[in-house]
């Protein structure tokens, strides 16, 4: 026994930022940033910390699903820019939610809603757990270096959650890290001990883009062709994917090396740019709300990011 999805719900931030007003703070332009990553506009937090954005989401997927927070027998979240290090972002959930069961976060960055799907598909195999919420919520404009246009442009804020209850609609997963902490690292602020003598690092986030774009491509490819080969399928047999929505240019190139056909694949990067581990669970949503998902659809998520690590997963809707 393991899960299938019986809800799922997603919150982004009210204000819209386009891509010209970015000029304003920053040496870049609406020309360049469609052009090299496909994003027109993003959500940016004004007043929403992390904790609002993953209890809305929350919310909305409690909804659907019909179970009520006193029901859940876990939470687990997922956030590489939660509002402080502890307590953990599922902790201030159960408490906005009113559920009482145990709560803690994972730290798995961009492919971390597919490691929540993995932790969760753990508990449900021990047979003590019936319904688990899980949520990916990211503020990144609150760890960006606003000063810094490699980077600042290409993320946006957001959350996505999903309810979980019995049932056999997570079929196979594949998880690959690849142990680096120079292509894509996110310091913590360096403190103020008077005894550390080395210099610090902005506590923002670093990103060479270049390397990280090698191993997008490379990874989500590998992942998929594994997980298909793995279940017996192939891509015709396989309704829609939902892959990490970090640059649509890393889309077109994986779409076109699996041969998969553009209407399969969710999109979300032109509207709301790398919402990191959010990304993924916010298109399941969008789709899922569209009427887009039917019952036994097989549906490929696929993720990858700092770690460097990558995950895919084929559920069955
Ligand atoms: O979820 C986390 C995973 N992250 C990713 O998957 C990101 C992967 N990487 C990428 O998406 C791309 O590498 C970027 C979008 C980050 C950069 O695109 P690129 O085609 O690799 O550009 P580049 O870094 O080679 O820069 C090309 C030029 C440079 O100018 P020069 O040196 O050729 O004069 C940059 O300074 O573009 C310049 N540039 C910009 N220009 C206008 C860099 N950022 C900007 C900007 N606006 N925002």
């Amino acid at each position: 026994m393991n899960f299938r999805f019986l809800g799922t719900g997603r919150c982004l931030p009210q204000r819209v930022v386009p891509n010209d007003e970015l000029a304003q703070y920053v040496d870049t332009n609406d020309e360049w940033i469609r052009r090299r990553v496909g994003i027109s506009e993003r959500r940016v937090c004004t007043t929403e910390t992390t904790a609002d954005l993953a209890i809305g989401a929350a919310k909305n997927a409690l909804e659907q699903s019909g179970v009520r927070a006193e029901e859940l027998d876990w939470i687990i979240a997922a956030t590489t820019a939660g509002d402080c290090a502890t307590p953990a972002l599922a902790c201030v959930v159960q408490a906005a939610l009113g559920a009482h069961c145990p709560a803690f976060d994972i730290n798995a960055a961009c492919p971390a809603f597919i490691m929540l799907l993995e932790t969760a598909a753990a508990f449900f195999a021990r047979g003590n757990a019936r319904r688990i919420l899980v949520v990916s919520a990211e503020r990144m404009s609150r760890v960006i270096d606003w000063r810094d246009r490699s980077t600042c442009v290409l993320f946006g804020d957001g959350a996505g959650a999903a309810v979980l209850g019995e049932g056999n609609g997570y079929l196979r997963s594949v998880v690959h890290v690849s142990g680096n902490d120079t292509i894509l690292r996110l310091p913590h602020s360096h403190g103020n001990s008077p005894f550390y003598t080395v210099p610090p690092e902005e506590p923002y986030l670093h990103m060479n883009g270049q390397e990280t774009f090698k191993f997008a491509v490379t990874s989500i490819c590998r992942d998929v062709r594994e997980l298909l080969d793995g279940a017996g399928l192939t891509a015709d047999g396989i309704q829609h994917f939902v892959f990490h929505q970090a640059n649509a240019r890393i889309l077109e190139y994986a779409r076109e090396k699996l041969r998969l056909p553009r209407e399969k694949c969710a999109d979300g990067i032109e509207r709301y740019g790398n919402t990191s581990s959010a990304s993924v669970p916010i298109a399941l949503d969008e789709l899922n709300r569209a009427g887009a998902l039917s019952p036994g659809d097989l549906i490929v998520l696929s993720a990858f990011g700092a770690g460097l690590s990558s995950a895919a997963a084929l559920i069955q809707w």
